[in-house]
């Protein structure tokens, strides 16, 4: 029977990793990868696939960057063709990413069956473009994959098939777990070279790693500055490690910031960032999937946002949302700093085992 993935942007591989791996396990399936192309660059995409032990993408659809309408448009006009040639049984899609509900679009005006890994997240916040991709990409698929129990309340709440709905546990943990030991042996002189310089040398000194890239945060000159001026103010107390995403590093020069005191890296590698992560005092970051790493990791996180998709990494987990109150970043890092950070636990089925429940309940509906 055959499978046809869509992957397209980085928090994307990530989760396609340990549910190809798992399929491998039954031999009646057959798999077919895309890669959308919505991310390139080498260290936004190729590298990913090295470290995760993915396989090259059977077809490539290049589509690049564009307009929400324009990228979601391209996906759907490129993918059409493919998924005609390739006649899958089902099309997995993941995440909340522009590739995510464009190809789930295709497959259902085709009669293609959908499965949503990453199923029932919401934020209840339209003005988010991933809010509409969830929406969307739920309400079309056949199969909802949840990471924990609140997708599966969303998704009833909705009117979803209950028998659709399979809570399967948080397959990006999986990854992380087979990466971290890998992470951890990573030697302490890896980020004293010339990607950190001196002045943040992890395990030497506490510092905490930022990362930054959502619409909201950095699309606006006003609350850009506003929010790096805060890092600025971070820097007094502690060392700031900043991977910067590239539609960031793009606004920041476009709105003519200035944050020298902010040393800005390029995106780093999946093992690299994990490591990071791993070590770091604090993680200030807009990322949907750090605040799940983060929880896992124990480390806590102080969430850029108003709200999250990912309530159980605040009610079980480390992270707090500050929102865009500079003085609420303050507090919560002197807290942190004295020790006091807030301890959290690991949520149900984040426990490396994921993708393997993915497979089977896929591999139990194909015909065999
Ligand atoms: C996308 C996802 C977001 C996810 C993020 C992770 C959507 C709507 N958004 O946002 O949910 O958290 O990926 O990174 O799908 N660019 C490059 N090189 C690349 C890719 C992008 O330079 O390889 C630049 C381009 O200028 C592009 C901009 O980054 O216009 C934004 O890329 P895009 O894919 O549109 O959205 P992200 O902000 O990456």
């Amino acid at each position: 029977m055959k499978l046809l993935h869509v992957v397209g942007a980085r928090p994307n591989f990530m989760k396609v990793a340990p549910v190809l791996a798992a399929l491998r396990a039954h031999s009646h399936v057959s798999q077919l990868l895309v890669h959308t192309g919505q991310h390139y660059d080498a260290n936004m995409s190729d590298i990913f696939f090295e470290q995760l032990g993915i396989p090259a993408p059977d077809v490539n659809l290049s589509v690049g960057s564009g307009t929400h309408a324009r990228q979601t448009a391209e996906i759907m006009l490129r993918f059409e063709p493919v998924l005609v040639s390739a006649q899958p049984d089902l099309v997995l899609v993941y995440g909340d990413v522009n590739s995510t509900v464009a190809a789930a679009l295709v497959c259902s005006k085709l009669g293609v069956r959908v499965a949503h890994v990453e199923a029932g997240l919401r934020s209840f916040d339209r003005f988010m473009p991933e809010e509409i991709n969830r929406l969307v990409t739920d309400r079309l698929a056949d199969l909802l994959f949840t990471p924990s129990e609140d997708g599966d309340l969303n998704l009833r709440n909705e009117g979803a098939a209950p028998e659709k709905i399979f809570r399967a546990g948080n397959v990006m943990i999986d990854s992380l777990v087979k990466l971290l030991p890998l992470a951890q042996a990573r030697p302490v002189q890896f980020w004293r070279g010339e990607q950190l310089g001196e002045q943040a040398p992890p395990h030497a000194q506490p510092y905490a790693l930022v990362t930054l890239h959502r619409p909201s945060n950095v699309d606006d000159s006003a609350t850009l500055k506003s929010i790096l001026q805060a890092l600025i103010d971070v820097t007094r107390d502690v060392a700031v490690v900043f991977p910067a995403h590239p539609r960031t590093r793009q606004r920041i020069a476009e709105f003519g910031l200035r944050a020298p005191q902010l040393q800005l890296l390029d995106p780093l590698s999946y093992v690299d960032f994990l490591a990071l992560q791993s070590h770091a005092q604090v993680v200030i970051t807009d990322s949907g999937g750090i605040q799940e790493e983060t929880t896992y990791l124990g480390v806590p996180c102080l969430t850029l946002r108003e709200n999250t998709e990912r309530p159980i990494t605040v009610s079980l987990g480390t992270n707090t949302l500050v929102g865009r109150d500079p003085q609420k970043l303050k507090t919560e890092i002197a807290r942190i700093l004295e020790g006091r950070q807030k301890k959290g636990t690991i949520p149900p089925l984040w426990d490396g085992h994921a993708g393997e429940r993915i497979a089977k309940v896929i591999a139990a509906q194909l015909p065999g």
